[in-house]
């Protein structure tokens, strides 16, 4: 795909994404599924999506060109892989040499950015191999931001966009560049700001300013100054056209100052220009039917098949069978996920029959003291720690319920798996979780319509009570599978928030013009 240019005529919309990771090319959390499946969610409404992502180490070898050898497109491209073409080259994008590639992965067109001094390392996206967060990552992300401005303003020869749409605060200074520093002479590109996770700002000192090659004017308070420093979400908020968060009640909950962490005020001040739009899952990857991870695919009409599953997963962590439910976790160990909370409820959970598998990792504290609670409950409680994706499939499939107890939760995404392959949500009322989940209370399980647990408030006396309540109807079997196929047959497909951004991109586009 060489011109991303609305045809004269043509309804269809060009957006460029901006996200620092995207499936099935790197992933650390819920924003790369999102990111990755965004595109065909979209390309149902006549918009065709670009994304730009950094040029990790990771990014470069599946896409065929060695970072190494990146001045030879293609040459180190390998049998079956997409080739990739340079578009464009910067001799100094803040600093920094770089140069954009073009691909296509499957259905997906991608802009790659190739700036070796920023993202050829080793390590993850954000951190060094022992986890510690890069301390250059403001000018990383700054990079991408100023590359992505460039891109949507015309800079790329024969690349047009209509509208940028940028991922959390690792994208945010895109919208923040076309605004306070766009290239000259080029019409004014309307922008999307989406808040994945409020609690990751991008803060830093009022030294860096000088670096980000912003006017003067920037720095101020409706600009890219937070706090006597800069704050690079921050700066996206102000700067793009509309913001958007991942879920309806989320975007309520960040209004506040407990869920709005200092940007409450930014938030409530944009009014109407901020929206809530719930995010969806690949059924094309998530899907119970034909899932190549998976013992025994089924469907909603063959769930018995699921027992092999659940089985297959019992030997898997080492579990004993019993005849209570088999719980399990997928989840970052951390505060926001309420892991520490979960640590305090194992010896309930056991107490009341439950078995947990869980797979994770994070916070080392926590880590040690669910450590402690499966060394006090051999063969009832599992860990793995580390992060496996198949794992993650054969997980949803074999356990009966997924227990996501998060402080706060933007939008999650583990629950919406965990309703697509009959393994029941316990989840807290908090962000999508409370937008996603149906609770099992008798009103809801009479209408057909309980989909899972909620509980309101994360401490122990309410975890522990849901959990006593899940197993209560797990022995209910015909409730239980109620529950189970009034999960799977709910919408959690990408199609109406597919459109609901189609539609606002539209919009964005029509009052631009
Ligand atoms: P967040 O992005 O806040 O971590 P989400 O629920 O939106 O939460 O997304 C988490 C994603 O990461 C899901 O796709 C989940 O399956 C996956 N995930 C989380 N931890 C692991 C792990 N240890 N191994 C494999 N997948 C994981
Ligand atoms: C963030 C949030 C999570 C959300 C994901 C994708 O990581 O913590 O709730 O599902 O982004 O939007």
């Amino acid at each position: 795909m060489m011109l991303a240019k609305t045809a004269a005529g043509s309804n269809r919309l060009s957006v460029l994404s901006v996200a620092s990771e995207a499936v099935p090319l790197i992933k650390t959390g819920g924003l790369g599924d999102v990111a990755g499946a965004l595109p065909a969610a979209v390309a149902a409404h006549d918009v065709a999506m670009t994304t730009l992502i950094p040029g990790y180490p990771a990014v470069m070898a599946a896409l065929g060109v060695p970072a190494t050898d990146a001045k030879r497109p293609g040459k180190g491209a390998a049998k079956g892989k997409p080739r990739m073409k340079l578009v464009h080259q910067w001799d100094a994008l803040l600093g920094e040499p770089a140069r954009l590639f073009a691909a296509t992965l499957g259905a997906m067109p991608l802009l790659v950015l190739d700036a070796p001094g920023c993202f050829t390392r080793g390590g993850g996206p954000y951190a060094d191999p022992l986890g510690r967060d890069w301390a250059d990552n403001w000018r990383r992300f700054a990079v991408l931001g100023r590359a992505a401005a460039d891109i949507a303003g015309g800079a790329v020869k024969d690349w047009r966009f209509d509208v940028l749409h940028a991922h959390d605060w690792q994208a945010a200074m895109a919208p923040a560049y076309l605004r306070f520093a766009p290239l000259a002479d080029v019409p004014h590109v309307p922008s999307v700001m989406t808040i994945h996770n409020m609690a990751f700002q991008g803060h830093y000192g009022r030294e860096i300013f000088s670096r980000l090659e912003l006017p003067r004017s920037a720095w101020a308070i409706d600009g890219v100054e937070y706090h006597g420093g800069v704050g690079m979400l921050k700066a996206g908020l102000e700067a793009a056209s509309v913001i958007t968060t991942v879920s309806p009640t989320y975007a309520m909950e960040i209004r506040s100052p407990e869920f709005g962490m200092g940007l409450e005020g930014l938030i409530v001040s944009r009014g109407d220009r901020v929206r809530g739009i719930v995010n969806g899952i690949d059924t094309a990857e998530w899907n119970p039917a034909a899932d190549p991870a998976l013992a025994a695919p089924f469907t909603v009409r063959s769930l018995s098949r699921r027992a092999a599953n659940k089985r297959a997963l019992e030997a898997e962590f080492g579990l004993e069978p019993g005849d209570g439910p088999l719980f399990i976790v997928i989840s970052r160990l951390t505060w926001q996920k309420g892991m520490d909370v979960l640590g305090e409820v194992l010896d309930h959970l056991v107490g009341v029959g439950g078995r947990l598998a869980l797979l994770g990792a994070g916070d080392p504290a926590i880590e040690a003291e669910l450590r402690k609670g499966a060394a006090r409950h051999p063969g009832r409680v599992a860990l793995h720690i580390g992060y496996d994706e198949a794992l993650a499939h054969r997980m949803q499939a074999g356990g009966d319920a997924i227990l996501v107890p998060s402080r706060f939760e933007p939008c999650g995404l583990t629950q919406l798996y965990g309703l697509a392959y009959g393994c029941v949500p316990v989840v807290s009322r908090t962000g999508g979780l409370a937008d996603t989940v149906v609770d099992a209370n008798l009103a809801a399980i009479t209408a057909d319509a309980a989909t899972g647990f909620q509980f309101s408030g994360v401490d122990y006396q309410h975890l522990a009570m849901a959990i006593t309540r899940a197993v209560g109807l797990y022995h209910q079997p015909q409730l239980w599978r109620r529950i189970q196929a009034a999960g799977m047959r709910s919408d959690f497909s990408w199609g109406r928030s597919g459109a609901t951004y189609a539609q606002l991109y539209r919009e964005l586009v029509s009052e631009a013009r």
